[in-house]
């Protein structure tokens, strides 16, 4: 056996979700093979000194969209690029969306995401589903890819009117036949309605520029649909997971239902947590468009330090980043009408430094919540918990040996992603990725990058998660409406 295959991990402190404690880790053929201390392993393993260094499961971004065909264009980081920058900083999982086109097959585009993928990841990656309309034939795939393909999520959009945008109707029956497979219901929460009427009066009042793209769009228009949503799933008792929570509004509803009872996960974003929407305002165009995303950052300053509140809390559950990179050529196309502006902005590489920064080191968050909403309570809900997300013997070896004390500041000029900007450009982050393994092997190593195209694999979620499904199955024993058992009426009845 290759040596780069066995590794010790000596002298650092393992952080999991619940706990953390000084131990050595030993990796073997991809897994952790044993925790603890002096362990007997072979000689000739890799043995990595990790003292004063923390010992986490390497991080999981819920979300991402690699090299998607997207508004007239085609995001810049592919699935090669986009997961070396994850490796680099310490995330070592991925999960995409594949998104069809209205009337279009799930299982074909399912199939298309794979054969892009596949040969070109280079950490393991597992995918969600988008349903953008609805028939027989879509139930049909949505059952075929949760028994059979590993994807236990579909996400609807309640935006962009006319491309994605599903009614309330088809989203009753799109949550009820997630529940009836397994699956968890995902959205996007914005209004499309609102959004169009919104954008035609921003026009007409002569705002053409990337603040018009929030403004179409407040606040309102992203809490009404979360609101909506939740509202929906309760009604068929369907698992829910809001997708990239970018306001205030949004995240209270999110908050409150979760006090209701209601099985609903947010996720907020890097973006969302580490800079905030008056940079859309910002007088030279490029740098405003930078920023353009949908649901938008938020002018509200105080915006990213509610969320990370409430993320440190468990009102709102994980974190990805929406990464859908756009270089500012790209972002030009909507240089005289924002509503042309590709949406999306960056978040994969930086994501661990930015949530380190802006909630450990804010002292928002402990060490062991940061695993959390970082990596194990994705591998919960998502169900392949405790393959990944934990140190634990026998788990996947996707490890991020982690330095608290050191720090970096965020560059285009050093960051491995394909995109010419970085919308954390300049921050100085506390906490430093020091070493990423994946799948058992080194692949990112003080600043130097060794990852092969296509070593990544697909994850396969299976349905029903029980993190998210014992207490819907629950309910649904001992909760169904009952009739009141009476005499039948005897009375008169008007004669129409
Ligand atoms: O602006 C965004 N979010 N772009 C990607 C598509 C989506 O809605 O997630
Ligand atoms: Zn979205
Ligand atoms: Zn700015
Ligand atoms: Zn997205």
């Amino acid at each position: 056996m290759d040596g780069r295959t066995r590794i010790l991990i000596k002298g650092g402190k393992v952080v999991n979700e619940d706990l953390s404690f000084m131990s050595d880790v030993y990796i073997e053929n991809g897994k952790i093979a044993d925790i603890g201390r002096n362990l007997k392993v072979p000689a000739g393993v890799q043995i990595i000194d990790a003292t004063n260094m923390l010992v986490m499961p390497g991080g999981i971004d819920t979300h991402t969209h690699m090299e998607l065909a997207f508004m007239g264009t085609k995001a810049v980081d592919d699935f090669y690029i986009g997961t070396k920058a994850a490796l680099a900083g310490g995330t070592t999982m991925i999960m995409d969306f594949v998104i069809p086109q209205k009337g279009t097959s799930l299982l074909e585009a399912y199939d298309r995401w794979r054969s892009t993928a596949d040969p070109k990841v280079c950490c393991d990656y597992s995918l969600h589903v988008a349903v953008t309309w609805w028939g027989e034939q879509v139930k049909r795939e949505m059952a075929t890819l949760a028994a059979e393909q590993g994807v236990n999520s579909f996400k609807m959009f309640m935006a962009y009117k006319d491309v994605f945008m599903l009614c309330d109707q088809e989203l009753y029956s799109a949550f009820s036949h997630c529940k009836e497979v397994g699956a968890i219901a995902q959205v996007h929460a914005e209004n499309g309605d609102l959004i169009a009427e919104g954008a035609k009066k921003m026009l007409a009042l002569g705002i053409t520029g990337p603040e018009g793209h929030e403004m179409c769009r407040p606040e309102a228009v992203e809490a009404e649909a979360t609101q909506r949503a939740v509202t929906i799933a309760h009604a068929v008792n369907c698992p829910l997971y809001v997708v990239h929570v970018m306001s205030k509004s949004a995240a209270k509803v999110v908050s409150n239902a979760r006090r209701d009872g209601r099985v609903v996960f947010g996720e907020p974003i890097a973006a969302g947590l580490g800079t905030d929407g008056t940079h859309c305002w910002h007088k030279d165009w490029a740098h405003a468009a930078r920023f353009v995303m949908g649901p938008p950052l938020r002018p509200d300053p105080s915006t990213p330090g509610y969320l990370m509140d409430l993320l440190a809390n468990d009102d709102l559950s994980v974190t990805g980043t929406d990464n859908c990179t756009f270089n500012v050529c790209q972002k030009a196309l909507g240089k005289d009408d924002f509503t042309k502006i590709p949406n999306g902005v960056n978040g994969v590489e930086d994501r661990m430094s930015v949530i380190w920064e802006k909630g450990v080191h804010s002292g928002k968050m402990d060490e062991n919540r940061y695993v959390a909403v970082t990596s194990s309570n994705a591998a919960k809900i998502f169900n392949f918990y405790p393959q990944k997300g934990r140190i634990a013997t026998g788990s996947d070896a996707d490890v991020l040996v982690w330095d608290p004390n050191s720090t970096r500041t965020i560059s285009a000029s050093t960051h491995h992603q394909a995109v010419d900007y970085n919308i954390f450009e300049g921050m100085v982050c506390h906490g430093v990725p020091v070493v990423t393994i994946s799948r058992g092997k080194v692949v990112y190593e003080r600043g130097e990058l060794a990852v092969t195209a296509g070593a990544g694999r697909f994850i396969p979620r299976p349905p029903f998660s029980e993190f998210v499904y014992k207490r819907v199955r629950q309910r649904e024993q001992v909760c169904q409406p009952t009739a009141v058992v009476r005499e039948p009426y005897q009375g008169k009845v008007i004669s129409l």
